[in-house]
């Protein structure tokens, strides 16, 4: 096979991946004050209002400012569950838009170091 017939193979095997899911963040405050409120129900008990993590007594859940595993890592964590953090946090299923606007939400309260591409 010639280079380019390697090279356009490649480009079609390559792209869904890369294009799906897509990150969605959104700046529309309107969006971002959804994710807020979400956020104030279904996250702050473990991870402190601001999101600067807290101290439950036997361990500390992390700083979301500093969230740096990426968007679509976000996802898969609320999804699935990460380490001593239950799926959803515990609670019943969020959607697809709720997920988004708790994304767009920590980032746009998130710190330098932080990476939500
Ligand atoms: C029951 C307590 C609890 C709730 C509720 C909870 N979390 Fe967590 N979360 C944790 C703990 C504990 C960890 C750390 C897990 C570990 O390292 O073992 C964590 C980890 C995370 C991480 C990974 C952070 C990193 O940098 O690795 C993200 C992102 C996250 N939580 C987001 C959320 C969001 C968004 C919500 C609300 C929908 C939420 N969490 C609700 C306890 C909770």
């Amino acid at each position: 096979m010639s280079f380019y017939k390697i090279f356009f193979l490649s480009i079609f095997i390559i792209l869904p991946i890369k294009v799906y899911p897509i990150n969605s963040i959104s700046k529309d405050i309107n969006i971002i004050n959804s994710g807020l409120e979400l956020y104030k129900k279904k996250c702050s008990n473990c991870h402190g209002v601001n999101a600067q993590g807290k101290s439950n007594g036997f361990f500390l859940s992390p700083n979301l400012k500093v969230f740096q595993k990426g968007y679509i890592n976000f996802i898969n964590i609320i999804v699935n569950g990460y380490g001593r953090m239950p799926a959803w946090g515990g609670n019943v299923e969020l959607t697809e838009e709720q997920i988004n606007q708790l994304a767009s939400y920590l980032a746009s309260i998130s710190s330098e170091e932080a990476n939500w591409q």
